[in-house]
């Protein structure tokens, strides 16, 4: 997926080079999340879009469209709110407000595609998520995809399984690596020492220009370290959720069977009692050796235990390969629209009340 990656890079790359160009200030976020929306439609569906100059795309309309719930219709409130008579109600007839059904048709299409195409083809040369679940998805004796084989203990998946899951990463993918990428520049553009060693780092083991490979994005360990603190400041899920399926005493509380537990990681990402200016920007509280002397527990962005971020991977490779291929040439800059990033406490996801607005400047 590195490639695919690196192809992304090369449109963000140039994107860059027309605002270095004007030397016009332009809107982090919209630069980054047409990278992340390219990257996730190529790692993911398999699909080369270019969002930037291709908007009306229709993999990335459908998207779009599937990940923006309208919160204007009723029927979305009903669901909320009285999920256990709405649930059922809906389902009897065929409906989800959050997800209508051109749109999970339209996924259907390709997958249909991609059945078809590894029919002929083997499916050779892709390597996209959907392809992997196409390879672990088997037909019944009769062709039919409701009742699966059953081999051993492993049970191949069925083709709702695998739009329902194509959809589930989208969805994870897409905003998180675009939203965590844009504050990450943000601080880089604040701390020029910051953004000069890990502009150092990259050059090192990655040359000046051209694409990164997989090796040397692993020796990129100070890069890495702006990232880990860029999401122990903006985590995206700022309360894991679970529910207890057995009952467990924790020091004086006991927690029965069912009841659902929230942990507040923004809470804990900011509690001075673990990190030293909790709200200051500081990578170095990312060393090995501070790594090594803190508490697992401290740092939670991409959760914890069996069910934590399965795109955790997928998600720091992509951050990596972005920011270094855009820091390798351009040096980020504040100018007077830069304003002082202060959260809009109504958004779900960490949103900045006035958009981040940065400049570039090419480097030697
Ligand atoms: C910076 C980027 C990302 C952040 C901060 C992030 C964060 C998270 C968090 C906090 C959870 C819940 C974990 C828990 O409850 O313990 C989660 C779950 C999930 N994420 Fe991510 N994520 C990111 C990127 C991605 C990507 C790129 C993918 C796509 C492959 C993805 C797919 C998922 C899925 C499918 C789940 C549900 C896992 C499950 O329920 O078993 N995420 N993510």
């Amino acid at each position: 997926m590195i490639a695919a990656m690196n192809s992304c890079a090369d449109q963000l790359v140039e994107n860059l080079n027309s605002f270095a160009t004007t030397k016009e200030s332009f809107d982090a976020k919209e630069v980054t999340a047409a990278y992340s929306m390219d990257v996730t439609a190529r790692t993911i569906f398999g699909a080369e879009v270019n969002s930037q100059q291709d908007p009306q795309n229709p993999v990335i309309v459908h998207a779009k469209r599937a990940f923006n719930p309208n919160f204007n219709n009723p029927l979305m409130w009903l669901w909320m709110v009285f999920p256990n008579i709405a649930k059922p109600l809906f389902e009897t007839f065929n409906y989800h407000p959050f997800t209508t059904r051109d749109v999970t048709d339209f996924f259907y299409g390709v997958m249909e595609q991609l059945l078809a195409m590894k029919k002929t083809d083997g499916g050779k040369g892709r390597v996209d998520l959907l392809q992997i679940m196409i390879d672990a998805h088997q037909e019944s004796d009769d062709g039919s995809t409701s009742g699966p084989k059953v081999v051993g203990k492993r049970q191949p998946l069925t083709r709702d399984d695998i739009v329902g899951n194509g959809i589930g990463f989208f969805s994870g993918a897409f905003e998180t690596v675009s939203i965590t990428m844009s504050f990450a520049l943000y601080h880089l553009a604040l701390d020029q020492e910051v953004q000069d060693r890990a502009r150092q780092e990259i050059r090192e083991v990655a040359g000046s220009e051209g694409e990164v490979g997989y090796e040397a994005v692993q020796k990129m360990s100070y890069l890495e370290m702006c990232i880990m603190e860029t999401l122990r400041l903006y985590p995206l899920v700022s309360n894991i959720q679970r529910v207890a399926n057995e009952e467990a005493r924790l020091k004086w509380i006991t927690v029965p069977k069912g009841m659902r537990v929230m942990v507040p990681a923004i809470a804990i990402h900011y509690d001075p009692a673990r990190w030293n200016e909790p709200r200051k920007f500081n990578p170095e509280r990312f060393t090995k050796e501070e790594r090594e002397k803190r508490n697992p527990m401290d740092w939670l962005p991409f959760g914890v235990g069996p069910r934590n971020c399965i795109g955790m991977r997928l998600a720091l490779l992509e951050l990596k390969v972005g920011l270094a291929r855009a820091l390798m040439k351009y040096r980020f800059v504040t100018g007077p629209e830069t304003v002082p990033v202060k959260l809009n406490k109504w958004k779900t996801f960490p949103t900045p009340m006035e958009p981040i607005r940065l400049r570039v400047e090419p480097v030697d």
